[in-house]
């Protein structure tokens, strides 16, 4: 398996359970563990770190797999940037974990506790009142704690991880964003190569199972690509295979979710394949800044954030 350069080794292919149903990611966890994922992205807002935990548990309990082999990433999610202390507190509780190996900011978005979709004005709480750079000291603090090992941000564009670097005492180790062949950002990717930042691209497969309120009509399917579907048979790998081996091959990590054991024993083996030149060169000209997760729900009426001020764009 690729590592990325960060502390222990960062397993460039890990397992993403966004959309993994409760009943379902458990499964998905142990069949990805017994065929050799060792990095498993979480978050709290997924509803499901209690049931990953149990899977977890038992790899670590029967020494199986030993803990120091696995990379556990979770996120703080928006309602609890008052108290990300307790929020962590909570995932490493139903994660069955003592420290994490990487904990996020899930979006520079801040909401009120508690605060739900639909968001309406009085849940948001505005960046006046919680500056960014006072979240990330409370972040700094629990590396300090040593409840875990490294912190990062996530959706995170060029001038706000800059502001963040610019004034951290313990600068980010990851920023996790979408990334695919349709959405390349390779501005933001060559920014966190300089200031030594890995990036984790998200839904790499372009996420077809996302609610259908985050969905809209004229979607382009990155896995019926037919520039994808070229590469992919003339090298003897599947479509979802060459979206994965195109992050890896740019030095990215990156999260595929699956939870069939077929297609997650696919798209592991991805991250040992390589791509030519030619394909790579095929494949950047796809490029067409679509983003499939885009944003506009923190945008709702009487929010104070804006998708313009999240991208930058
Ligand atoms: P499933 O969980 O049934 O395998 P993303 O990682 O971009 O969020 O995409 C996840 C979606 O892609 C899910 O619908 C998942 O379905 C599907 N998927 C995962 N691996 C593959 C693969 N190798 N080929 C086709 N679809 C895949």
């Amino acid at each position: 398996m690729k590592n990325l350069p960060l502390g222990k080794g960062f397993p460039a292919l890990g397992l993403g359970t966004w959309k993994s149903a409760p009943g379902d990611v458990g499964a998905a966890v142990k069949t990805a563990i017994d065929v050799g994922y060792r990095h498993i992205d979480c978050a709290a807002i997924y509803g499901n770190e209690a049931e990953i935990g149990d899977a977890l548990k038992a790899y670590v309990a029967d020494g199986s797999v030993s803990r120091d082999d696995l990379w556990i990433t979770s996120k703080l999610w928006c309602d609890s940037h008052s108290d990300p202390r307790a929020a962590l507190e909570k995932t490493l509780a139903d994660l069955r974990l003592e420290r994490l190996d990487l904990y996020l900011i899930h979006w520079p978005i801040s909401l009120r506790p508690g605060a739900s979709f639909p968001l309406e004005a009085d849940d948001f709480i505005g960046r006046d009142e919680l500056p960014l750079d006072e979240l990330w000291r409370s972040m700094e603090a629990l590396v300090d704690a040593g409840l875990t090992t490294h912190i990062g941000v996530s959706n995170f564009n060029a001038d706000k991880l800059t502001s963040v670097l610019d004034g951290a005492r313990i600068p980010p180790a990851v920023n996790q964003v979408e990334m695919h062949p349709y959405l390349q950002q390779p501005e933001l990717l060559e920014l966190c190569l300089r200031r030594g930042v890995a990036l984790t691209a998200y839904s790499p497969l372009g996420s077809l199972d996302r609610p259908e309120h985050m969905k809209s009509d004229d979607e382009p399917n990155l896995l019926e690509d037919p520039v994808i579907g070229s590469v992919a048979r003339d090298i003897g790998a599947t479509p979802a295979q060459v979206l994965l081996a195109w992050a890896v091959q740019r030095g990215t990590s990156t999260i595929p979710k699956s939870t069939n054991p077929g297609r997650l024993a696919e798209n592991l083996a991805a991250a040992d394949l390589t791509l030519s030149d030619d394909a790579m060169a095929k494949i950047a000209a796809l490029d067409r800044h679509r983003r499939y997760v885009d944003g506009t729900f923190w945008a709702a009426p009487g929010s104070p954030y804006t998708v313009e001020d999240l991208w930058g764009e």
